[in-house]
């Protein structure tokens, strides 16, 4: 097992690179077995949750070479229909393959996805999509089986709209005959990155970031070569980083609209921020005031940043109030803050958080991904010595994520220590 030590009360200063999106990379190398040649993805993150989606793919048949952050993937091959439940396990995002195998072979076997520390996490309304398509789902002993004889386009509303939904349904319709619009569909940049690359494969996707997605089917798509855009969320942690120990970080590769929502946030509590073609220039001197934070789908503040935000919450000038309204327990990592003095009252889907001046360095644990990077800026700001545990999640979400940070100033280190 292994730990990351941080010594706190550093600056962060200097420049930071951010590497490719997580959450598109997943659906983006799922979507690459629709083609019937070869696709080459660039900008990958080295992360686990990309390792662990490369070997089911190997596993499915799929031929995959990777060289540093660049992997070339042909479906062409492919073999089996069905993923394997332990790697599956691992990582959510596997039910993606439920809209690719289905919109490319008419069938898929895919163990039904845990939830996890941040919710029960459903795919009802994956499966009211691909159903609408003219799928026959079932679900048994823990695996979705999906079987179609032909996936039809017709109008699909989501009650919610559901990142993953709307990219599960696009990557179905893409195949199916006529046309499928998708209403109230997610926003996320991911999703438009993902509508980009199926239409660089020969998808007729348009409307991808408007609540409004047409698909129409074709009966074939061919290999591209994509870059991934930059990871919105990698970008927020290390905003919320800079911030936090009032630092000045030059945060290099972004796309500042997808940062809108954050950036506000960050102005509104008096940190100086200045935005270039592809930049952001974090600066921080004082003590942040308290502001409210309500997540919502994009372009509204995103759920994924409302861990790290809330560490410069609790050191804030008043009291901050964050509402969570995509997950329905969210809130679990806010009692490791508590350990490190942080002083916070959750009601449900609402925490309230009472500014104090210092946090201290205390051994705390990752509850899932986003905590864990909140782990890591607590530990940053604290006094003393921050011990973080359960890493495995931060390593699922963010590259080189210590080197980045000892590059900017912070006295941080992974240690192994023996099982315990
Ligand atoms: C994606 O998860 C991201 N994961 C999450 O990022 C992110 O927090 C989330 O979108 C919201 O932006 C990936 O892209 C791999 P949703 P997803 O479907 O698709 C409910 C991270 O840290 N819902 O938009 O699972 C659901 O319970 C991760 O990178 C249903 O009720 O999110 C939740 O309350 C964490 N039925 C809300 O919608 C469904 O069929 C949002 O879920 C689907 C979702």
């Amino acid at each position: 097992m292994e730990k990351i030590i941080i010594e706190g009360s550093h600056r962060l200063v200097g420049e930071v690179t951010i590497s490719g999106a997580k959450n598109s990379a997943l659906s983006i190398l799922t979507a690459a077995i629709l083609a019937d040649s070869k696709c080459t993805i660039k900008n990958l993150p080295n992360i686990r949750d990309v390792a662990y989606l490369k070997d089911l793919l190997l596993q499915m048949g799929a031929k995959v070479e990777s060289n540093k952050d660049t992997m070339t993937i042909d479906g062409s091959c492919i073999s089996k229909h069905k993923i394997d439940n332990d790697l599956a396990k691992k990582m959510r995002a596997s039910y993606y393959f439920l809209g690719a195998l289905l919109g490319k072979f008419k069938t898929a076997e895919i163990p039904f996805p845990g939830g996890c520390d941040i919710g029960v996490r459903p795919i009802d309304l994956h499966i009211k999509g691909l159903e609408a398509l003219g799928a026959k789902i079932k679900i048994s002993h823990g695996m979705i089986k999906a079987k179609a004889t032909e996936l039809v386009g017709t109008e699909i509303y989501l009650d919610f709209s559901s990142v993953g939904a709307t990219i599960n349904i696009m990557l179905a319709a893409c195949m199916a005959k006529g046309v499928t619009t998708i209403e109230n569909a997610a926003k996320e940049p991911y999703i438009v990155d993902t509508a980009n690359f199926l239409n660089a494969m020969g998808a007729k996707i348009k409307g991808a970031g408007t609540d409004v997605i047409k698909i129409k089917g074709v009966t074939a798509l061919h290999g591209c070569e994509h870059t991934i855009i930059p990871d919105q969320m990698e970008a927020g942690t290390f905003m919320a980083a800079a911030a936090a120990t009032q630092g000045d970080v030059l945060i290099k590769n972004v796309i500042p609209t997808h940062l809108e929502a954050i950036s506000a946030k960050l102005r509104e509590m008096g940190v100086e921020i200045t935005e270039g073609e592809d930049t952001l220039h974090i600066r921080n001197r004082v003590r942040t005031k308290a502001v409210n934070i309500k997540t919502l789908p994009y372009p509204g503040f995103p759920t994924d940043m409302q861990q790290p935000m809330s560490v410069l919450l609790a050191l804030s000038d008043g009291t901050a109030i964050i509402t969570e309204s995509i997950f329905e327990s969210r809130f679990k990592y806010l009692d490791e803050l508590k350990r490190m003095g942080a002083k916070i009252k959750v009601e449900g889907r609402v925490a309230v958080i009472e500014g104090v001046k210092r946090l201290s360095g205390a051994p705390v644990y990752a509850t899932d991904l986003r905590a864990g990077a909140a782990m890591v800026v607590a530990g940053l700001v604290a006094e003393g010595k921050t011990e973080i545990s359960n890493i495995e999640h931060i390593d699922r979400g963010y590259e080189n994520l210590e080197e980045k940070l000892k590059n900017l100033g912070a006295k941080i280190h992974r240690i192994s220590v023996a099982e315990e």
